[in-house]
């Protein structure tokens, strides 16, 4: 900045001030100080040049300011001319200013934005993404096909009384299909259920005399027993009991072939052989046509094209007696499943095993 010493003196119609000992026309002298600013506003490239210039041209010891504030000792003829081109002046200065300091602005911020530029060719990071258990994907299969035809979910106790796991499904004592399954006892009356249909049991006790009942029971189960590629000590089932008045065995068939086929598609056959269960009379196993070949014979279903897939049968009037419901009011219709089966053969998996050991490579591939 220049040194300057400033005075206004009045020489004429022209007003002249001395800035470093130079006398100079002031109204010219106004007229450069715009230019100057001018150039040095475009020149200015960050805040601190603007503030330079600002403080240089406007500041309290500005140039400007200097002029503008030597004014009041003109001679009154001259103020009015050096005030208007001053002001004016002042005012051009500070337009100029506001738009060099848009101007650096908008350069700050491109030139941040082109540092946070980010690479859209770059390479994702991979996200590891859990996922659904095979057996619980299956059994969500399962209940939203009974769901959708109109069955509710019904949940019971994994340690069971022995009278609903067994007594009240038909099996006295003395009964010999108690020994069909061998149980974890927690105490002389308390079992670890060994099958999901004590859960027919407990939702007509409390839901009867009311029709219908449509439930699914889906749970873990428990079995002393092997631990081999197709046994495990524990695992899951899904039972479902319907009970109105004049349920038929038609009703049964139609209803498991519907669940067969869109459980496995359309093309799927079922097969019904007459089987014992004590809480069923008549009771039936029920078979779905290999998945793995479509019924001609292979390894997966020992060559017989069909595979097993579920217990079932109309339930035995001494079940239906215990569940609070008259027999010869109503009658109703019941199966049970094995998830880990199913899941086997939808994922198409040999070993029931790898579905708890938890290896994420083999979870990965389901
Ligand atoms: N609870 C039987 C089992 O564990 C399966 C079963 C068969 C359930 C027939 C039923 C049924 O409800 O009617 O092997």
């Amino acid at each position: 900045m220049v040194p300057r010493e400033f005075r206004l003196s009045p020489l004429g119609a022209r007003v002249f001030c001395v800035i470093g000992g130079i006398k100079m026309d002031v109204l010219k002298r106004l007229t450069e100080l715009k230019d100057e600013a001018r150039t040095r506003l475009q020149a200015a490239s960050s805040e601190e040049d603007l503030e330079k210039v600002r403080v240089d041209f406007l500041g309290r010891e500005g140039l400007l300011t200097g002029i503008l504030r030597g004014i009041g000792s003109l001679p009154v003829e001259q103020r009015a001319d050096v005030g208007s081109l001053g002001n004016r002046v002042k005012g051009d200065v500070e337009s100029q200013l506001e738009e060099a300091r848009d101007r650096v602005r908008a350069g700050q911020r491109d030139q941040q934005l082109r540092g946070e530029g980010i690479d859209v060719t770059a390479p994702g990071r991979a996200m590891p993404m859990g996922r659904y258990h095979p057996l619980m994907q299956t059994l969500d299969e399962v209940l939203e096909v009974f769901v959708a035809m109109g069955y509710a979910v019904a949940r019971g106790p994994e340690v069971e009384s022995e009278w609903h796991n067994f007594t009240g499904l038909n099996l006295p004592a003395d009964h010999p299909a108690r020994d069909m399954q061998d149980s974890f006892y927690v105490t002389d009356e308390l079992v670890l259920r060994t099958q999901t249909s004590p859960i027919q049991l407990r939702y007509m006790q409390r839901f009867a005399p009311r029709l219908p009942v449509r439930i699914v029971g889906p749970g873990r189960v428990y079995r002393r027993g092997d631990d081999d590629v197709s046994h495990s000590p524990v695992f899951h089932q899904c039972e479902a009991l319907l009970v109105d008045r004049n349920v038929t065995f038609g009703h049964l068939r139609g209803t498991l072939m519907d669940f067969a086929r869109r459980l496995f598609g359309d093309e799927v056959e079922v097969r019904f052989r007459p089987s014992y269960f004590p809480f069923t009379e008549p009771s039936a196993e029920v078979d779905v046509s290999c998945t793995a070949c479509g019924g001609r014979g292979c390894s997966t279903c020992s060559g017989s094209g069909f595979l097993e897939i579920l217990g079932a049968g109309m339930v035995h009037p001494q079940v239906l007696k215990n569940g609070g419901y008259d027999p010869e009011e109503v009658s109703g219709f019941a199966f049970g499943m094995g998830i880990e089966r199913l899941a086997m053969l939808k994922f198409g998996i040999g070993d029931i095993r790898y579905l708890y050991e938890n290896d994420v490579r083999f979870l990965q591939q389901v």
